[in-house]
């Protein structure tokens, strides 16, 4: 017997014979909402009555299962049912509970499916509980029942690093009983269904189970990896605290403490951030002049250059399915880049990301270096990352308008230099827009999209699509020096080399930035980078170099030292053996600058290092907003987010700036400007928010 659908949108239930088949569909992603879960419950409810009913199937329609709670509620009052409870009326179902599992089943939704008695799923669907990376911890019951079917272990961590693992491991774990043949998840579940009923297969609450037990020591050694690797953020510690429940406690007070230890974090800042940077990540990419404009067909992909950049590049856009021409200037060059690109593809092999079979496929079909640029006359896009220098682009943008194929699109991965000057290089400034990476670039997740005064919107719109097909977050960036991360960056480094000559050393500075949150100090950054790239900017824009500029010297004299950092062995720190170490000379040469300034040195406390940092680099980013150079004030905290190490916790320095209050931003940098009048000049959209009240996050709409 076939009943038709009991209730309406967004969980339905029908009848297949014996089996009560729930689905939900809540696009896009099945997000657990207040409808969702009382549709369950209801379902649920009305099945249990009806005594044709032997099992109760719960699918998805869509493209995913349960994506996890609906985050859009998260700070609002809860609306009933509360998902713990849906969760218990389901595992407490006396007839045996099916959950038929494809996509991703993430967050509330693998715990709604650990609240189920039988789990199968299609081999592509993944497992995760993210919940970490909001901030939060599983809150309805994950952190309880994961442990019950999968060894502590693995427990620990999905549950603290928030990653996802998939069908082949989560059936070796114990988290899904079946992967099903084939990719029609509804068919193999009612089959697997109907097997469980003849073969009077009983429901099999997961809470019944006893906790897998951790090797001895594994707690403790897992909170102390965590101490290191996820630094200042709360929510991975509490999560062991909620597994150790699992442990210690029975399963209703695990599940009790679970609760508490959500609640606690749902009320904490770092919540607020990590759930701002979920939603800025979506934003970015909303922007009214590509709406509805299709992006160009992107398969075939160019780089000229094969050093750091260009190579990293390719290895991005081959590990993305793409075919990469790569053109060098010599055959020496081309071989070079041919072993570091294979070389990057080798170490992702060694990291499990790519088999071996198709590291082969990529090496003899998808990858070619050469020195010749006809090379590129069929391809959809060249992506330029030659040396930094507007000669050099000129050379390469007018061989790439000369050769490639019309609507190719020509890109540039320039850090600094004007993207209208190379478009006008060229007869079709349209086709032109920047690409500019991060270093390493298959690694680093951020994308700034620069579009200059004529790119067409087609072309912004393929840059955005190619940021998806190469797995980055792609943020708009307006023409200017240094787009949006690198103009926010130099003038933060300026403001950290005032708080140098100050008084504070680069370790200080570096160390206070590491506690406020950092993954690693600026100055070890600059060293890792390479001091000279700064030097050769600096000397590039020392013409133009306001002559009011408290210009802080101690850098060039490094560099004038040959201390180029980690390459030379010495920079700011010295490589040796063992840890970078503090390196005196250096503080001398920032003495003798001091001298030479007539400054006296003083102490800077940690908090000032912070204040100094933040208000220099939320100033330098109103003005980044206000000159349009970034859309928003998200894009700002999307882009030091994801390209330059800034706490995801602390959710960007926009969303930090309106935490502390826009004021004190601005009271700090009237104080900062007593000592450098024209570095901390404060910008008119920071004044104008301050005077009407108002916060950054009030133009993100
Ligand atoms: N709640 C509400 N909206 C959600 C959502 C969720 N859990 N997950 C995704 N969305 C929205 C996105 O904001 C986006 O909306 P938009 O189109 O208006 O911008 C839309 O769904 C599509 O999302 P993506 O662009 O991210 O789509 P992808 O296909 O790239 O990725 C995904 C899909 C892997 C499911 C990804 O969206 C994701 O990781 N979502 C978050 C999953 C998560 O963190 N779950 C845990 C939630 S916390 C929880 O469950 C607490 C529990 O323990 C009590
Ligand atoms: P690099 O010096 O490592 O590599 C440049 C490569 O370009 C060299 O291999 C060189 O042989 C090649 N090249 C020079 N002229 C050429 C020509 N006419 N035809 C073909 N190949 C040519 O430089 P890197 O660091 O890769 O930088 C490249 C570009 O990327 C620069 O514009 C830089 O500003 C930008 N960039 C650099 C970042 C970094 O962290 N290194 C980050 C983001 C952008």
């Amino acid at each position: 017997m076939r009943k038709g659908p009991v209730l309406s949108h967004p969980v339905t239930m029908e009848l297949h014979g014996d089996i009560a088949v729930i689905q939900v569909s809540n696009p896009p992603v099945n997000a657990l909402s207040q409808a969702v879960r009382a549709g369950l419950s209801d379902t649920v409810t009305q099945a249990a009555e009806m005594a044709e009913v032997k099992a109760i199937l719960i699918c998805c329609a869509g493209r995913t299962f349960v994506a996890g709670a609906d985050i859009r509620e998260f700070g609002k009052p809860l609306m009933e049912p509360s998902l713990p409870d849906v969760i218990d009326q389901i595992e407490a179902s006396t007839k045996p509970v099916v959950i038929a599992l494809h996509g991703t089943a993430l967050g509330g939704g693998l715990e709604l499916a650990l609240g189920g008695h039988y789990r199968i799923a299609l081999a592509s669907a993944r497992f995760g509980l993210p919940e970490v990376m909001l901030g939060l911890l599983p809150g309805a019951g994950g952190t309880q029942r994961l442990p019950r079917l999968v060894p502590m272990s693995n427990a620990i961590n999905m549950i603290t690093s928030g990653g996802q693992i998939g069908a082949q491991d989560a059936l070796e774990f114990g988290l899904i009983d079946q992967i099903a043949s084939g990719d029609d998840i509804r068919n193999a579940s009612l089959g697997y269904a109907k097997t469980l009923i003849e073969t009077g297969a009983a429901p099999r609450p997961t809470s019944r189970l006893v906790c897998n037990p951790p090797e001895p020591g594994a707690m403790d050694a897992a909170r102390a990896k965590l101490a290191k690797s996820a630094r200042g953020q709360i929510a991975p510690q509490k999560a062991l605290d909620a597994l150790r429940g699992a442990i210690d406690l029975s399963f209703a007070e695990g599940l009790a403490q679970e609760r508490a230890l959500f609640k606690e974090l749902m009320a904490s800042d770092q919540r607020g951030a990590m759930i701002h940077a979920f939603f800025a990540e979506r934003q970015v990419g909303k922007l009214d002049e590509i709406k509805g404009v299709a992006p160009r067909d992107v398969q075939t992909l160019g780089v000229v250059g094969g050093g750091t950049m260009g190579a990293g590049i390719a290895t991005n856009a081959l590990l993305a399915g793409l075919k990469v021409t790569l053109v060098e200037r010599d055959s020496e060059a081309t071989d070079r880049a041919y072993a570091t690109v294979s070389g990057l593809l080798e170490g992702a092999m060694q990291r499990g990301k790519l088999g071996e079979a198709q590291y082969g496929e990529i090496m003899s079909d998808c990858f070619k270096t050469t020195t010749d640029y006809q090379e590129f006359a069929q391809s959809d896009i060249v992506i330029e990352a030659v040396f930094e220098s507007i000669d050099v682009k000129k050379e390469v943008f007018e061989k790439l308008d000369a050769v490639c194929k019309p609507g190719a699109i020509l890109a540039s991965n320039t850090s600094y230099l004007d993207v209208d000057a190379i478009a006008a290089m060229t007869a079709r400034p349209e086709d032109v827009i920047g690409l500019h990476f991060f270093s390493p670039a298959h690694v680093m997740k951020l994308l700034e999209i620069v579009v200059a005064d004529r790119t067409a919107p087609e072309v912004t719109a393929t840059g955005f699509a190619l940021a998806k097909t190469l797995g980055k977050v792609a943020v708009r960036a307006g023409v200017c020096d240094g787009f949006i991360g690198n103009r926010i960056l130099s003038h933060y480094r300026k403001a950290l080399d005032g708080a140098v000559i100050a008084g504070a050393s680069p370790f200080d500075v570096d160390r206070a930035l590491v506690e406020f949150g950092l993954a690693m100090g600026p100055y070890a950054v600059s060293d890792l980078a390479g001091l000279d790239i700064g030097w050769a900017t600096r000397k590039r824009l020392a013409p133009r170099r306001d002559p009011r500029e408290a210009y802080a010297e101690f850098a060039d004299r490094l560099c004038e030292m040959g201390r180029f950092g980690r390459k030379t062995g010495r920079g700011y720190y010295l490589y040796g053996e063992g840890r970078p170490a503090p390196d005196p000379e250096v503080d001398g040469i920032i003495a003798e600058e001091r001298s030479a300034k007539g400054v006296i040195a003083r102490a800077l406390s940690d908090q000032e290092i912070v204040d100094r940092y933040m208000a220099a680099m939320v100033n330098e980013a109103a003005r980044v907003v206000e000159e349009g150079i970034a859309q928003r004030p998200l894009d700002v905290d999307v882009t030091l987010l994801n390209g330059y190490g800034f706490p995801r916790w602390r959710g960007g320095p926009m969303y930090y700036a309106d935490t502390v209050g826009p004021d004190k931003i601005l009271r700090d940098i009237t104080t900062f400007a007593a000592e450098d009048d024209f570095l901390w000049q404060p910008a008119p959209l920071l004044q104008r928010l301050v005077a009407e009240g108002k916060t950054f996050a009030s133009l993100n709409t």
